[in-house]
């Protein structure tokens, strides 16, 4: 049942420190700054590969994106994120030394069965990132990593976009430190924040109060917009695709630096700015975006560590110091935002028209 929370997705929401628990237990090599994965394809192809394609659909995209964010910046590899539904192969690509990777928390999306199935076609080591032990895509892959975070009933991901980026990163320090390209060092700082991730979700969902007043003062808006750099863009995506299926107001996540290249012209007073201003997200330069849309009258809602960063910022939203693994913590915050503007509005949070938990028609 829904353990006394009003709808499943509350539930699932409050749930992440657990679901992060379990994604993450026996897999953190503290002392060796590396993570402990039960992997099976073969050590030479992962040392050697030179490029890997993620397919996936929805928010199992924007796991991938983040993924991409972290691999390219640690790992020395080309990493390609489409959707399912857009992939293509293209004759002449060296796919003996290409790894495809199927995000699907469910197993079953036929989009991106059918993009596995291309990519196997090419001759494409596959590997799928999934929640669901024994789905038709672990049948169709050479491997599969579980992300463990346990069954989800409300049909908007929550716990399971939180528990794929985790796994993600780390399959990410797994590669880089087969590969020599991760340090020791830089690998330790990483799994130590994704061991710290479960208490840094924790106190953000400490601050539901707080973000339930945010939603509550701007649930009326014409509609709202969420702008992130690097590993916050794909989160913004994610929070705009929340906010816009629970509540089915109009939302959208922008690349910050994209604002005035067009968007810009949608931004009133009746419009407000979720802006993600962590440290590993190219702060410094979304204050200048965020002073676009304050100056056309735009209420703000920063993102970032308890800092000055956000002092400008109409509204703030504290999320802990976390490196690489912020904006994924801010997400959390977005959930509980998108789902009492929704609440608010009194949408059938676990069951949004038009929608099914899982797409098994192309
Ligand atoms: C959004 C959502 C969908 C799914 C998408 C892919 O909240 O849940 O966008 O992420 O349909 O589903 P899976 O991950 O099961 O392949």
């Amino acid at each position: 049942g829904k353990a006394g929370h009003d709808h499943y997705m509350h539930k699932e929401i409050h749930e992440q420190p657990h679901a992060l628990r379990q994604t993450i237990s026996g897999r953190v090599d503290e002392l060796g700054g590396n993570a402990d994965l039960d992997i099976d394809l073969d050590d030479d192809f992962l040392r050697t590969l030179d490029e890997i394609h993620v397919v996936a659909c929805g928010t199992s995209h924007y796991a991938g994106l983040y993924m991409k964010e972290l691999l390219e910046s640690l790992v020395d590899v080309t990493v390609r994120v489409d959707l399912a539904s857009e992939y293509e192969v293209y004759d002449g690509h060296d796919a003996s030394q290409t790894l495809v990777v199927a995000v699907t928390q469910s197993g079953e999306t036929a989009d991106t069965l059918s993009a596995i199935r291309r990519a196997k076609a090419s001759g494409m080591t596959s590997f799928a990132v999934t929640n669901t032990v024994g789905s038709t895509i672990t049948r169709e892959v050479d491997d599969s990593l579980f992300i463990k975070a346990g069954p989800e009933i409300g049909v908007a991901a929550s716990k399971t976009f939180v528990s794929q980026v985790t796994t993600l990163a780390l399959f990410t320090t797994y590669l880089g430190r087969l590969r020599g390209t991760l340090s020791a060092e830089d690998g330790a700082d990483l799994v130590e924040h994704i061991r710290q991730l479960p208490n840094a979700v924790q106190s953000v969902l400490d601050a539901e109060p707080k973000i339930q007043r945010l939603a509550e003062q701007y649930v009326d808006s014409d509609a709202f917009f969420f702008i992130g750099r690097g590993l916050a863009y794909p989160v913004a995506l994610e929070s705009a695709l929340k906010l816009k299926e629970i509540s089915y107001v109009h939302a959208e996540g922008f690349a910050a630096g994209e604002l005035k290249h067009g968007p810009l012209a949608l931004v009133t007073e009746n419009t407000p700015v979720l802006a993600f201003l962590n440290d590993a997200a190219a702060a410094d330069d979304t204050v200048n975006n965020v002073k676009e849309v304050e100056s056309r009258g735009a209420p703000v809602i920063g993102l970032s560590t308890p800092d000055e960063t956000n002092s400008f910022c109409e509204h703030s939203i504290d999320v802990p110091e976390l490196g690489r693994l912020e904006p994924l913590v801010a997400n959390v915050a977005l959930q509980l935002f998108a789902y009492h503007v929704a609440d608010e509005m009194g949408r059938p949070i676990d069951k949004p028209r038009n929608l099914a938990k899982s797409v098994t028609v192309e």
